[in-house]
């Protein structure tokens, strides 16, 4: 069986479609996976003929836009390209064309033929296809009644005091250590782990065990290694699951278990879900939004002066950090015609909002981070639909860590040179590799 088989008779994404990250097993699933992984190989795939444009781009540095890119986007907002594993695709660049896309129901995660698709990449997790393509729209809007509950305005204003405090205790270990100091592992790293460990009800303890499955998980190019750390992720996520009906406590795995209406393997995929969704784009934004106010000294200054041009400062982050990683992933349901090309039905269109937040026409001068523009408006929590669930909290985390970061250590600055920067290769999001500071 092929690859792309295992995801067309994934049972389990038929009731809950995914986020972000989901691959979604049921038990029938798991034993075609594990069939997948002891031995199987994928489907040849036959390139089409004159596609020149081959992903991913080539990014020089973290902070720096990938220089085909910007050429990419001299040239038009749509184009023809190839993904990193032969298949060919539509890779979106411009702000309109992606927006006007994110809220165009001819497009969805889900495929007829799932295991002839079209793929982005060899990662499990947004490497191709996801959930059941004649039940998509409702599954998804299940997913979301489940999960929007825990962010609302409410939850998130009792919650804000309880980051806010978890930042100044991993501050207040950085201000109590000897400089220079790894800022990824002192703060980018712990901070989205702990927030999402405590609102899951997942222990702490388990981190490195977890982060070792989610980095797996995400990885773009061996696909057996992802294989493997989805599946690990899943037989976790049922472990945790087991224990919450014994043991419930006041958090949201709990509450699930709670619910008789979701089952005890969906609630092991939802909580995996949002385990790697929200902290794995919150460690990088945190990571490399740091890196942008530290290369920027003046402006990290005008926060310790006014603490409150913070929200600004992490909408910036947020629009200039998105380089690097996965474009959002779609397949065309029916035939769209944008931009001067039509898309037909089946095609893989790659939605590239790091593109889309450095448009030109939208925000002028994009390479430069500054915190003082609108940067309101950029599309790093995607459009429409399936706009980020979790946005309302990682907005809060960024806010306490830029926050507190520019008002305990005013004289923060990069101990090392910007161009030894490294990111982590090979993952959907390549996180920064360490960070060195000193103050
Ligand atoms: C800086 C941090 C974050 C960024 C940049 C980010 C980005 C995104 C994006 C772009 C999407 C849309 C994906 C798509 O259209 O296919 C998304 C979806 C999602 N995110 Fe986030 N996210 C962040 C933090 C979080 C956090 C902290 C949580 C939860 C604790 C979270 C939970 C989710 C969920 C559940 C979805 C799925 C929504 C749906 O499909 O309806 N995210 N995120």
């Amino acid at each position: 069986m092929s690859a792309r088989a295992v995801s067309r008779e994934m049972p389990g994404s038929t009731a809950w479609p995914g986020t972000r990250t989901a691959l979604l097993l049921t038990e029938a699933a798991r034993r075609v996976y594990r069939g997948y992984v002891l031995g199987q190989h994928e489907g040849s795939r036959t390139p089409e003929e004159g596609m020149t444009i081959q992903l991913p781009l080539d990014q020089a540095h973290p902070i720096r836009p990938p220089g085909n890119l910007r050429d990419l986007q001299a040239q038009g907002p749509v184009h023809r390209v190839r993904t990193a594993v032969g298949d060919p695709a539509w890779l979106v660049t411009g702000y309109r064309e992606l927006q006007e896309l994110f809220g165009d129901s001819r497009l969805g995660r889900s495929h007829p033929e799932p295991g002839t698709a079209a793929r982005w990449g060899d990662s499990m997790l947004h490497g191709g296809p996801q959930g059941n393509y004649a039940t998509e729209p409702e599954d998804h809007a299940r997913f979301r009644a489940r999960v929007q509950p825990h962010f609302s305005p409410r939850r998130m204003r009792e919650l804000r005091p309880r980051v806010e405090a978890l930042t100044a205790e991993l501050i207040d270990q950085l201000a109590a250590s000897q400089p220079p100091a790894d800022l990824t592992q002192a703060l980018a790293l712990p901070l989205p782990v702990a927030v999402i460990c405590e609102l899951l009800g997942v222990p702490l303890q388990d981190r490195e065990m977890f982060r070792e499955w989610t980095q797996s998980a995400a990885d773009t190019r061996d696909r057996a290694r992802s294989e493997h750390g989805l599946l690990s992720l899943y037989e976790y996520g049922q472990r945790l699951v087991a224990r919450k009906h014994k043991e419930p406590g006041d958090d949201i795995i709990s509450g699930w278990c709670a619910d008789p209406e979701v089952p005890d393997d969906a609630v092991a995929m939802l909580a995996m879900s949002l385990l790697w969704a929200g902290h794995e784009t919150t460690v990088y934004t945190i990571g490399i939004g740091a890196l942008m106010l530290l290369t920027q000294p003046e402006q990290w200054q005008a926060l310790h002066a006014d603490p409150a041009l913070v929200p600004a400062a992490a909408e910036e982050a947020l629009r200039a950090a998105g380089w690097g990683g996965t474009p959002l992933i779609r397949y065309a349901r029916a035939e769209i015609k944008i931009a001067g090309s039509t898309i037909a039905p089946g095609d893989l269109v790659l939605l590239h909002q790091g593109a889309a937040n450095h448009d030109q026409a939208i925000f002028g001068d994009p390479a430069r981070f500054d915190i003082a523009r609108q940067a309101g408006a950029h599309l790093a929590f995607g459009h429409g639909t399936h706009y980020c669930a979790g946005a309302p909290l990682a907005r809060i985390e960024l806010q306490a860590a830029f926050g507190q970061l520019t008002s305990r250590f005013p004289r923060m600055q990069l101990a090392m040179p910007i161009e030894e920067l490294t990111v982590t290769d090979g993952l959907l999001l390549p996180g920064l590799t360490a960070l060195h500071v000193t103050w």
